[in-house]
């Protein structure tokens, strides 16, 4: 005899699943008209009554890395182990000189283990990001 197929045991165990999280119940329930509220237009999966929704939201743009200028892996490295790059490439209009102070700050106050080698190659990339204007959101982004 022939079992079931891969899909039909895919969307029961799908289905099963289901019916036993509607048995349990979520940790705290919400009420129906919540729910609702998640739910937009998305994939959909249907089996056994039970339907899967899968939603997309917009999260704020938040730039991860530092690119767009020579020396951004040198940057990456020293300075994505305790915040963003958007932290950084979010500030006012800086001179190098402003820059300069605010690596010294990262070493001294924050005790960032940046290589004196490394940087005039930071301040180069954070004074050309400055240049071509890293202030323009359309610049952002992950590229
Ligand atoms: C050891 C951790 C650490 C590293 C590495 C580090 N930072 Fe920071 N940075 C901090 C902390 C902590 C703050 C303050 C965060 C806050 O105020 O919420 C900060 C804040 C900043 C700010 C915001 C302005 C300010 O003066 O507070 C800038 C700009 C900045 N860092 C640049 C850099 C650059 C450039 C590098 C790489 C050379 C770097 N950071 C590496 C810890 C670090």
């Amino acid at each position: 005899m022939k079992g079931p197929s891969m899909p039909t045991i895919g969307f029961s165990a799908v289905g099963l699943a289901g019916l036993l999280l509607i048995s349990i119940g979520p940790p705290r329930s919400r009420p129906p008209s919540q729910i609702q509220a998640v739910i937009t237009a998305g994939s959909r999966v249907a089996a056994n009554g039970f339907e899967l929704v899968s939603t997309s939201i917009d999260l704020p743009q938040d730039e991860e890395r530092f690119t767009g200028a020579p020396y951004a892996e040198i940057v990456n490295a020293n300075c994505l182990s305790c915040h963003s790059a958007s932290m950084v490439l979010n500030q006012p209009p800086l001179a190098r000189a402003q820059w300069r102070s605010i690596v010294e700050k990262m070493q001294h106050v924050y005790h960032a283990p940046v290589a004196a080698q490394d940087i005039p190659k930071i301040l180069q990339y954070l004074a050309a990001r400055e240049e071509i204007g890293s202030h323009d959101a359309t610049l952002g982004g992950p590229s």
